[in-house]
């Protein structure tokens, strides 16, 4: 008899998400500015076995970054001020999308701009010059390091809620905004991207930091503070993905420190729909096919048949839960 899953009895465990129209293969993504545009990480990776890419943040003009130092090693983490540093939108249609198109798996554009016009002006671009697998845009309104990266959008409430009203009327694609971690509570910008009619939120950016040497009495990134990423922030963002789930109807995106398998799990069982892998392809460029085909594995082994059985599913005590924990 053949030895198939089924005739073991075993579970064959289904990792496909649906976000609005768009079936994904599985619910990893590789996240923007650690992929570059997929080309950088193909010889490492087998980009048709990943759920999605989300490009780097593309502006209207290229844009050449920060000078160096932009990357810093830390306790467990990173600290970079890139500086968005980007092709810009015409080369990105031109030669990055069509090359991304090639290969069997979905594409999220994330876009950064400094105003509101260029943000429609990027996204619309891209919508008319849209590839098959181009599943839809996500919204950078998140960078801490750059003067005008869109963080002015995204620390303010009502600005998210206006500029996420603007492009919901230039696509019917998936529209996703990418919070940061750096406000007060992230409960009231995912209300309001839901008010809006995105399609998702996505969190977190990296965290406001720094890092001085200590000889030189200088700070070691040349924009003095920058991002921080990597598993230093996972406990931040585990809670902030918590948060954002209470607050909202649609699907989050989790992100912040995924390495493991074991991570991306912990971010289902808070509430991420799907999950972004970041500044682990730095040292495994792999990582996001690592984290899925461990994902398919622990499914199996707890006999869960689909991703959306692990979402969400926190047992928090009821007296917990009534106190508002
Ligand atoms: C070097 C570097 C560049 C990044 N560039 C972008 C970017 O262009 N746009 C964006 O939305 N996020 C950018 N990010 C943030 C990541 O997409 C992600 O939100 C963050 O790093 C947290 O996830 P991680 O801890 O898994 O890296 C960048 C992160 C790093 C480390």
């Amino acid at each position: 008899m053949k030895n198939s899953a089924a005739t073991n009895g075993m579970v064959t465990p289904d990792l496909s998400v649906k976000l609005g129209t768009v079936t994904f293969k599985n619910p990893i993504l590789v996240a923007s500015g650690t992929f570059g545009y997929g080309a950088e990480a193909k010889q490492w990776c087998d980009i048709e076995q990943l759920g999605g890419v989300v490009t780097k943040s593309v502006s209207w003009k290229p844009r050449m970054g920060n000078p160096p130092h932009r990357i810093i090693e830390t306790a467990s983490g990173m600290l970079n001020s890139i500086g968005l540093a980007n092709v810009g939108v015409h080369t990105f249609v031109k030669e990055k999308l069509p090359y991304l198109a090639k290969f069997d798996t979905k594409i999220i554009a994330n876009i950064a701009a400094s105003s509101m016009e260029e943000y429609r002006d990027v996204l619309e671009h891209i919508e008319a010059n849209a590839v098959e697998n181009l599943a839809g845009y996500e919204i950078n309104i998140s960078c801490p390091n750059v003067k005008d990266g869109g963080l002015s959008f995204g620390t303010s409430v009502e600005r998210t809620e206006e500029l996420t009203t603007l492009l919901r009327a230039s696509t019917d694609r998936i529209l996703m905004i990418k919070l940061t971690p750096n406000v007060t509570s992230v409960a009231p910008f995912a209300e309001a991207c839901e008010r809006a009619g995105a399609d998702a939120v996505s969190l977190i950016n990296t965290l406001v930091g720094m890092s001085i040497d200590i000889y030189t009495h200088e700070p070691r990134l040349n924009t003095v503070t920058g991002g921080l990423s990597g598993p230093a922030i996972k406990p931040i963002a585990l809670a902030q993905v918590y948060q954002a789930r209470k607050a909202c109807r649609i699907p989050v995106i989790g992100m912040g420190g995924i390495v493991t398998v074991e991570d991306a799990v912990e971010f289902f069982i808070a509430g991420a729909d799907m999950v972004q892998v970041g500044t682990a392809n730095f040292v495994y460029p792999d990582a996001g096919v690592r984290v899925a085909e461990g994902l398919a594995e622990f499914m199996r082994d707890q006999k869960i048949g689909k991703i959306s059985e692990l979402v969400n599913s926190l047992r928090v005590r009821a007296e917990l839960k009534a106190a508002g924990w």
